[in-house]
């Protein structure tokens, strides 16, 4: 896999898309249009919005960039990943449906599931989606959904998106990748036969540290017009200053993520002959099990390493709590 990425076209988007410069003043940047409601030029005559909680200039104008980076038409912006994770499954599941996920995923997806949507009547069945025969047999029965996440955090096992999509259609069911450990630049999972490209847009996406929010893209208008009613109705849109600190985030995306690939692939590097090390994992590398697939799907190895040390959990717990540099999330 060349250590490279080979779409040049995300820097314009990343930096224009979307953007609405101030009708008043023509000033560039797209204004955080702070206000809870728009004045109607007379009764059903407004400009679009009306209520800030069902729509916002600032957020639609980061919609439209985040589409646009995805290549597709539509997008619906959260207050988190999790709220775009929930409005998902409200859009799409019922009592008695059936989900496939896949088994190493995102915690907080695996909670979501388990203690709220299974009160709810929805059946998860978590299996491994990066394996064939896992698929097929989930495909011998009738599912509404597949969640895949791939890279998978922390195994960074891999799930091959278009086979996973053409058995998930074989089930009657849509796909949605969790796509937020690459982000639109380095992976296309509606290019690659999935329905909804899901993000969380605290990590990369913003990139500061400043922020949370979530993002649901497709290419499905129906689907599309489904997520803005739930949001609609769950009060679950993302705050127009943090829409806009997102906007001036996400410019800078393409350039931090190719740094990030580089020093995962450097400090892999150094790992990997480490001492200390029993087992790394990086899709960038050749010795990484799903390394061809990972060329096929990704563009760069992804910003994430993971690895096991000689002498286990002791060993894990010592060294993060050696750690200098990186600080301890949770
Ligand atoms: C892969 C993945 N998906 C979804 C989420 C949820 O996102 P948020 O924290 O913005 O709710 C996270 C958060 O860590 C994540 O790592």
């Amino acid at each position: 896999m060349a250590n490279e990425t080979e779409n040049p076209r995300v820097e314009p988007l990343a930096l224009h898309a979307g953007a609405v410069p101030d009708p008043t003043t023509g000033a560039i940047l797209t204004p955080i249009y702070q206000t809870t409601t728009y004045r109607q030029e007379a009764v059903g005559q407004d400009k679009g919005y009306t209520y800030s909680r069902a729509g916002n200039p600032t957020v639609t104008a980061l919609e439209k960039r985040l589409a646009a980076l995805e290549g597709a038409e539509y997008a619906t912006c959260f207050s988190s990943g999790l709220s775009a994770t929930t409005a998902l499954f409200l859009s799409l599941l019922s009592a008695g449906d059936r989900v496939v996920v896949s088994e190493v995923c995102y915690g907080g997806t695996v909670r979501l599931l388990q203690q709220i949507f299974s009160n709810l009547g929805v059946i998860a069945e978590f299996i491994d989606t990066s394996r064939e025969e896992a698929l097929v047999k989930a495909a011998s029965e009738p599912a509404k959904l597949f969640f895949i996440e791939t890279p998978a955090n922390p195994t960074l096992r891999l799930t091959d998106i278009a086979l996973a999509s053409k058995f998930a259609k074989l089930a009657g069911a849509l796909v949605v990748v969790d796509n937020t450990l690459l982000t639109p630049v380095l992976q296309k999972p509606l290019d690659l036969g999935a329905d909804i490209s899901l993000h969380s847009t605290t990590k990369y996406i913003e990139g500061h540290n400043a922020t949370i929010g979530g993002v649901l893209i497709t290419r499905d208008k129906e689907l599309h017009e489904r997520f803005d009613l739930v949001r609609k109705s769950t009060g679950t849109i993302q705050a127009p200053f943090d829409a806009w600190l997102t906007l001036q985030g996400v410019k800078t995306l393409p350039l931090r993520i190719r740094e990030h690939c580089d020093n995962a692939f450097r400090v892999g590097r150094f790992l990997e002959s480490h001492p200390a090390i029993e087992k790394l994992n990086y899709p960038g590398f050749d010795s990484f099990p799903q390394h061809e697939l990972a060329g096929r799907q990704q563009e760069l190895g992804g910003a994430l390493i993971s690895f096991e040390l000689k002498g286990g959990v002791e060993a894990g717990i010592h060294l993060m709590n050696s750690v200098k540099l990186c600080a301890l999330p949770i």
